[in-house]
């Protein structure tokens, strides 16, 4: 039996694709397979207080504190969330809920926060599930706080474990599911383990599109199913740039895949432009210093103008003084956020 009243904290971390997720199916089925970094800095906790209700009511009933203060706006996605998890979380109407939540990184940076914000809060309701059911193994936990949060956001599924993870089914990734995110389970090079990321916030407020009309765009779209075949193809290719730890073919893919993202949105309709003046320069900037230093750093992109500047622990002094000196200038204030390659979502 549940108590009838408790509380359970989770910190979930971003993530970010290097095979980008564009375009879904009904039920938050991915229209082709995707892989993310999982990261360390840039992360959400939330916390969930439940009391057992008694008001005979019908409906899910919760209230909703954003950074300690009450958040009406999130409401009907955490409403959307609700309805899409309620089959799979059968107790959530007879429980009144206190959703507290907060971000490590600054409101409005431009960084989306759906996917460890998702995260965090499917691993709150499947541990209060967990009390109904202490025997709920690890690996079942794991699994099934993927398969809520891709219910919430689909890239959510990504950010429940690190530090490389592969969403969508594909022919030849075993165990590879449509349904929630596992660990990338072939061999990885350890260039990768402590791979950096640091985020220039060149735009931060509101993204010009939401993934929702995003992912949308991609129906009917004329080079769609070009594109998630390319997408299944970079995953193979990606194989043996893991194993290996080639870094200019890594470098090759992770940049196509970022503009490729971003010509998926030139090439819709309506088609947006979501890069702005400065993510360009900060391309050829880096392309520049790459061809004159042959540094391997490298960037890629989400659907908006911001810019993740990917690069080996080996390199991590020069990249830093290169990021100060030449990037910075582009951000706006000045902003930008040292993140990392990080080891998924903890409990508080
Ligand atoms: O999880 P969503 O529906 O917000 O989609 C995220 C899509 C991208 O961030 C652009 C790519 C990705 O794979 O994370």
């Amino acid at each position: 039996h549940f108590s009838d009243s408790g509380k359970v904290t989770w910190k979930a971390p971003s993530n970010i694709a290097l095979v980008k997720y564009w375009g879904k199916l009904a039920n938050q089925i991915p229209a082709n397979p995707s892989i993310s970094f999982t990261l360390d800095t840039c992360a959400t906790t939330t916390s969930v207080a439940y009391q057992k209700r008694e008001d005979g009511k019908d409906g899910f009933s919760f209230d909703l504190l954003f950074e300690g203060k009450p958040k009406e706006d999130f409401k009907p996605k955490i409403e959307t969330f609700f309805k899409r998890i309620e089959f799979y979380v059968p107790f959530l109407k007879d429980y009144h809920f206190t959703i507290e939540t907060s971000n490590s990184f600054p409101h409005s940076s431009g960084i989306a926060s759906s996917a460890s914000g998702m995260a965090a809060l499917s691993l709150c309701l499947l541990d209060v599930e967990k009390q109904l059911n202490p025997e709920m193994n690890e690996k079942f936990f794991k699994k099934k706080a993927s398969f809520l949060a891709r219910l919430g956001s689909g890239s959510a599924c990504r950010s429940i474990e690190g530090d490389l993870i592969q969403w969508g089914e594909h022919p030849n990734i075993p165990d590879s599911s449509n349904l929630y995110g596992i660990k990338y389970p072939f061999e990885v090079n350890p260039v990768f383990k402590n791979y950096h990321d640091t985020i220039l916030l060149v735009h931060k407020g509101q993204k010009q599109v939401s993934s929702t009309v995003g992912h949308d765009l991609m129906h009917g779209h004329p080079y769609a199913q070009n594109r998630f075949q390319q997408a299944f193809g970079n995953l193979d290719k990606f194989k043996s740039i893991f194993a290996g730890g080639d870094l200019e073919e890594f470098i090759k893919m992770v940049e196509s895949e970022a503009l490729t993202l971003h010509a998926m949105m030139m090439t819709s309709m309506p088609y947006f432009i979501l890069m702005k003046p400065d993510t360009l320069e900060i391309i050829n900037k880096i392309w520049k210093y790459r061809t004159d230093t042959k540094v391997p750093i490298c960037f890629t992109l989400d659907a908006g103008a911001n810019v993740h500047v990917l690069y080996p622990e080996s390199v991590k002094e020069k990249a830093i003084q290169f990021i100060q000196d030449e990037l910075v200038v582009h951000c706006e204030k000045g902003h930008y956020i040292c993140d990392r390659i990080g080891m998924g979502a903890k409990i508080i």
